[in-house]
């Protein structure tokens, strides 16, 4: 593998990984987060539970998942149950999860497992990377956690962690992956061997990235690592890891279009699987494009014919690439069946994945109402 990791520029070796394991396990030991899904004292971990949780751990926060983790137990105990269960049961009871692609995955996967692999998960990081809805982190995450493998997942804490321990700040020019492929190899050299217990080291770089080491407040003086840590030595910890300068983001623009039926219900549309919000559903609107729409422009692309009146009023939201400007129509229609369309009234909306633009969508037009 070609050499890019950082050249350590400060007058400190890099830390001693053998001290660093000690360390970071003492301290996990004594002060771990206790999580529904955690083994402790050596408990021989169910990869069914583990991959659970990894799962939805993916894009979502410890708080949240929480609850979800202990609900799907109850009602599937094990793979072969959820295996067993009807997809849209499981869609269901993953509301508020978001990403309804990550639980027909997860749905899959138990299939896939009972059907072809007699309900056992693969025990390396490579088969279980085959897997429906196992990328690369989460195949890290469960080879270490479940099966002691020495892996190394990284996660936004993990990769924090690592960059303040070793100071990285850019990587050398052309290094592969760029600055995260840096510290992905630089977290490689810290994970322990089997019997150096790698899947809890892995959960206490977590559980320090989530609690001492904190973005942008940390506090170093508690830090089991401090002594070894480059980034305390230069005083700014919170400084790493470095941001790339941002892009500027550009703005785009849509027309937006609350179709009310006489019964008062409103027409949702169900996203495409893949892209931006993908699955999720929504209030129809017209492409997110760089030029602003007219209204009768806009009316062209309209899910149901409907004579459109425009509220006063801009719905601002920011992707990671995109500032959005959405305009709403508003528009009295007769509530005829449409592809990916269903009708609810707004006071039910809450039972559909709405993400947050759409819930914006919903309470400007609630202000006008009111
Ligand atoms: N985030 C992702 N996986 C986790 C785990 N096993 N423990 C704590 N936080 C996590």
């Amino acid at each position: 593998m070609p050499r890019t990791v950082k050249k350590n520029k400060a007058p400190y070796p890099d830390p001693d990984p053998v001290s660093v394991r000690r360390r970071l396990l003492a301290w996990y030991d004594a002060q771990g987060r206790d999580l529904p899904w955690r083994y402790k004292n050596g408990e021989r971990p169910d990869p069914y539970r583990v991959w659970l949780s990894e799962i939805m751990l993916a894009q979502t926060t410890v708080a949240t998942v929480k609850g979800y983790f202990e609900e799907f137990l109850r009602r599937w105990p094990k793979l072969a149950d959820l295996a067993a269960a009807d997809q849209n049961d499981v869609l269901h009871a993953w509301q508020g999860l978001g990403y309804y692609a990550r639980a027909r995955n997860l749905h899959k996967c138990a299939r896939v497992l009972v059907a072809k692999k007699n309900g056992c998960f693969p025990d390396t990081e490579e088969d279980l990377r085959q897997l429906p809805g196992v990328g690369d982190y989460t195949a890290a995450a469960i080879a270490a956690i479940a099966f002691g493998r020495k892996s190394t997942p990284v996660d936004a804490n993990i990769e924090r962690v690592t960059a303040r321990l070793f100071a990285i700040d850019v990587p050398l020019p052309g290094a592969q992956g760029g600055i995260k492929g840096v510290i992905k190899e630089q977290a490689r050299t810290l994970t322990p061997a089997p019997r150096g217990r790698p899947g809890d080291f892995a959960q206490a770089m977590m559980d320090l990235g989530a609690t001492l080491c904190s973005p942008n407040n940390p506090d170093c003086p508690a830090c089991p690592l401090k002594s070894a840590c480059l980034a305390e030595k230069t005083g700014a910890a919170e400084r790493y890891p470095v941001k790339p300068a941002k892009k500027p983001r550009p703005v785009r623009h849509g027309m937006v279009f609350w179709a009310v039926r006489g019964d008062g219900a409103v027409l949702l549309r169900q996203r495409p699987e893949k892209g931006l919000l993908g699955g999720m559903m929504e209030i129809p609107s017209t492409q997110w494009r760089g030029k602003a729409w007219t209204a009768k422009e806009a009316a062209a692309s309209a899910p149901v014919q409907g004579d459109w009146r425009t509220l006063d009023g801009v719905i601002r939201h920011t992707f990671t690439h995109f500032h959005l400007e959405l305009t709403v129509l508003v528009g009295a229609v007769n509530g005829q069946e449409t592809e990916n369309g269903l009708w609810s009234p707004p006071s039910e909306f809450s039972d559909h994945a709405l993400p947050t633009v759409m819930k914006k969508i919903a309470r400007l037009v609630a202000s006008y109402s009111s």
